[in-house]
């Protein structure tokens, strides 16, 4: 298999990190390299990266994960996921899990550069390169929009935001504590058609 797709098909959201492991900043700007060579409508390349590796931001954004779990996020993700998914959700904001990892990039949108119509479509592949990225590297990574979609303007204070930049997701980044197995999916051919809806592949 080559190794991209090796690379995708073991790639997965990891809530546990060592606490004594480095991310060195070379390989920050190595992920970052490959986030920026994704498509963006119109080229707009809209995407905007905080690294926030402060003890004290990271307990700011921690903090308010936990005001939002308890406030009822916890219940909405409880009413439609499975057991297995919950106790993930639940581990990295509950059990130290996202407080482990050494570093947080909030990836936002600049919304001088690409209509917000068009943000969400702009700026996730980006991010989706990042963890790919970030997985060839050896590094466990979780893309989260809880934070940034609950708590838009608690985000763009405390990482000195102007309101022309739409905070869109927090990426863990780490070492991972331990090996994670291979992600849970359904099969593509589950999802797929011939020529039309009627017609499974
Ligand atoms: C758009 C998007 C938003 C997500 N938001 C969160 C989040 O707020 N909190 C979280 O813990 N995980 C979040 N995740 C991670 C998913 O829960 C994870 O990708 C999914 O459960 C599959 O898990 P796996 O990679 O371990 O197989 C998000 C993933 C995506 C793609």
């Amino acid at each position: 298999m080559g190794e991209l797709r090796a690379v995708m098909q073991a790639q997965r959201a990891c809530r546990r990190f060592d606490p004594d492991g480095d991310v060195p900043d070379r390989d920050i700007e190595l992920i970052l390299d490959a986030a920026v060579h994704a498509p963006s409508a119109e080229n707009s390349q809209p995407w905007v990266f905080v690294v926030v590796r402060s003890a004290e931001a990271r307990a700011a954004l921690s903090e308010l994960w936990t005001a939002g779990w308890t406030a009822g996020g916890a219940e909405f993700v409880r009413s439609r996921t499975d057991d297995k998914v919950y106790a993930d959700l639940d581990s990295g904001i509950m059990r130290g899990g996202f407080a482990s990892a050494p570093i947080i990039v909030v990836v936002g949108a600049d919304l001088e550069r690409v209509p917000e119509a068009y943000a969400p479509s702009s700026v996730y592949p980006a991010a989706q390169n990042f963890l790919l990225a970030a997985a060839d590297l050896g590094y466990g990574t979780c893309l989260t929009t809880g934070l940034t979609s609950m708590y838009v303007e608690p985000v763009r204070e405390l990482l000195a935001l102007p309101d022309s930049v739409l905070p869109m997701a927090a990426i863990y980044l780490g070492q991972p504590e331990r090996r994670l197995g291979p992600p849970r999916r359904r099969p593509a051919t589950e999802s797929t058609y011939r020529e039309h809806y009627k017609a499974p592949w």
